[in-house]
């Protein structure tokens, strides 16, 4: 399967800028096609008028959280259907930063990637350990743990291992340590899921750069990137995908 690239905005970029990016993405992939699938997830505030810009090529859509019910009285949350409406055809969910600032636990993410795909999204789930785990040995057992709590019956979508501490700090895991903990996720997925298990895309998310793309995305079961910082500019964006099997 092809690696896909996805591109977490976060609370970057106003309206011009998101649709200035999202334009210069696809000025870019048009006559020169990547090796890869391409994601971009703006804030929501810019989906509708980045689905515009995107419509007809091939970078796909996706927000960057959703609310688990479908509508009600959830003052400034969004909804899985509200997302799916303004162009978005996947949603980040779970990431160390919602769980961090919001407090979402694996069970609230799981509701949250069971209101996804009932609106037709698909899942970037989210898992990843602290830097306190790791050094304590506990990384696999921890995230696998995280998996299985977050990951809903059926699941189809694409799973992204960032360690917290790896997330826009610069800091990376040994080629080891990623080799190790992507492995361990695929033997969850298949355990978990069956066949469909082994056909989910593993991303590694935490500090992914030009300079350092094609070795991570060199290494076995890394499906593709959740890259953070390197997706605001065009160019290093692209060089990621570049880097792409
Ligand atoms: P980063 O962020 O690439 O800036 O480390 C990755 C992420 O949080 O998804």
């Amino acid at each position: 399967m092809r690696q896909l690239i996805a591109g977490n905005w976060k609370m970057h970029t106003t309206l011009a800028e998101a649709a200035a990016l999202a334009a210069a993405l696809v000025a870019a992939v048009r006559p020169a096609p990547p090796p890869c699938d391409l994601l971009i997830c703006p804030p929501a505030t810019a989906l509708a008028a980045v689905a515009g810009v995107l419509a007809g090529g091939p970078i796909a859509l996706g927000a960057q959280d959703c609310h688990s019910a479908a509508k009600g009285a959830h003052t400034g949350d969004l909804s899985a259907p509200m997302l799916r409406d303004a162009g978005a055809a996947w949603v980040i969910l779970g990431h160390s930063e919602r769980r961090a600032d919001h407090g979402e636990t694996d069970a609230l993410v799981r509701t949250k990637a069971v209101a996804a795909a009932a609106a037709g999204l698909m899942p970037v789930l989210c898992v990843g350990e602290s830097e306190a785990v790791r050094a304590a040995g506990r990384a696999e057992a921890v995230v696998a743990a995280q998996l299985a709590a977050s990951l809903p019956n059926g699941f189809a979508g694409a799973v992204a291992y960032e360690p917290v501490w790896a997330i826009g700090s610069g800091r990376l895991p040994t080629a080891a340590e990623v080799a190790a903990m992507h492995a361990a996720l695929r033997t969850a997925l298949v355990a978990r899921r069956g066949e469909p298990g082994g056909a989910v895309r593993i991303l590694y998310g935490g500090s992914v750069k030009p300079d350092n793309a094609a070795a991570l995305l060199a290494l076995p079961e890394v499906g593709g990137a959740l890259v953070g910082g390197a997706s605001l500019a065009a160019d290093s964006f692209l060089a990621i995908a570049q880097a792409a099997k």
